[in-house]
C-alpha cells in the first residue's frame, strides 16, 4: 500500500501567521506538520535569513533588498503582526531539532544561487554542518532537505553532500522532457500542483527511476486527494493543520 503523503508547512502555517515567522512554523509543528518549508537568502553581510522575497518590502515593516542590508538592519525591522524579527536559518533549525517528540524534517529552498555562483548552498552546507546535520546516515534519515529552482545549485549540492537529499523544483517540462533530475542527481522531483493536475504521470515517471515526489503548494481539498491517489510523497501547503485533518479521514 501507497503511504500516505507527509505534509510541509509552505513557510510555516502561513495561511494563519505571518510567513516565515517562528510564530508560524511553531504552529505548523503544534498542528502536525512532518516537515517545515523555507526559502533562505543571503544578507550582505553573510547572514542567511528566511526570506521569500528578493526585496523586504512586502513581509516587513521595512524596504529593500536582502541582499544589500546587512542582518543587524534586518533585524531593526518587523516581520509578524507582533513585531517579530527575521528568522534565521540557524533559529529555524534550532527550533526543528528541539522539536523532539517527532523527527521533522527542514526543507530548505535556496534562492537566487545563481547571482551568488554557490556561496548560498556552500553557506548552507556550513550551518547544516554546524548543527551536525549534513552528512546524514541516509536520505531517508536525513532531517534537512535542500531544493531549488536552479539545477547547478542541486548539482552543486549533490557533489558537496552526496547523502543529502535534495529535491529538482520546476515546471512540469522540466520533467517530462528528459533526464534534469538524473543529470544533477536529485533524489526528488518537485512540480507544482498545476504541473501535477496536467501530467499526472510524472510521480510514475520519477518512482521509476527511484525518485520520490514532492508537490507545491497543494491547499485545496481535490488536489490534497489528487497526491493522495497518485502518491506523491510529500505535499507543500499553507494550512498544514486542515490537510493532516484530511488525510486522517
Ligand atoms: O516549496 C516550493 C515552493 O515554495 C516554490 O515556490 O515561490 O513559494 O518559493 P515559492
Ligand atoms: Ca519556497
Amino acid at each position: 500500500m501507497t503511504p500516505e503523503p507527509r505534509v510541509v508547512a509552505h513557510r510555516g502555517a502561513s495561511a494563519a501567521l505571518p510567513e516565515h515567522t517562528l510564530a508560524a512554523y511553531e504552529l505548523a509543528l503544534d498542528q502536525g506538520a512532518d516537515g517545515l518549508e523555507c526559502d533562505v537568502r543571503l544578507t550582505r553581510d553573510g547572514h542567511l535569513v528566511c526570506v521569500h522575497d528578493r526585496r523586504v518590502d512586502r513581509t516587513s515593516t521595512g524596504t529593500g533588498l536582502v541582499s544589500e542590508m546587512t542582518l543587524k538592519h534586518l533585524n531593526e525591522l518587523e516581520f509578524g503582526a507582533n513585531g517579530e524579527p527575521v528568522l534565521t536559518l540557524a533559529q529555524l533549525i534550532t527550533l526543528v531539532l528541539d522539536h523532539t517528540s517527532r523527527p521533522t524534517k527542514l526543507f530548505i529552498e535556496t534562492k537566487h544561487p545563481v547571482r551568488f555562483g554557490g556561496l548560498v548552498e556552500s553557506k548552507v552546507l556550513a550551518e547544516l554542518s554546524r548543527f551536525g546535520l549534513s552528512a546524514p546516515p541516509s536520505a531517508d534519515h536525513s532531517r534537512a532537505v535542500i531544493m531549488s529552482f536552479s539545477a547547478a545549485a542541486v548539482w552543486r549540492i549533490r557533489r558537496s553532500a552526496p547523502l543529502l537529499p535534495t529535491v529538482l523544483l520546476g515546471e512540469s517540462s522540466r520533467y517530462l522532457g528528459g533526464g534534469a533530475a538524473t543529470t544533477v542527481g536529485a533524489t526528488a522531483v518537485g512540480p507544482s500542483i498545476k504541473s501535477l493536475r496536467e501530467h499526472p504521470e510524472i510521480v510514475n515517471r520519477a518512482a521509476a527511476a527511484g525518485r520520490a515526489t514532492y508537490c507545491w503548494t497543494v491547499d485545496d481539498f481535490d488536489d490534497v486527494q489528487l497526491c493522495r491517489e497518485l502518491g506523491v510523497g510529500w505535499i507543500a501547503t499553507n494550512h498544514p493543520g486542515r490537510t493532516k485533518e484530511w488525510l486522517a479521514q
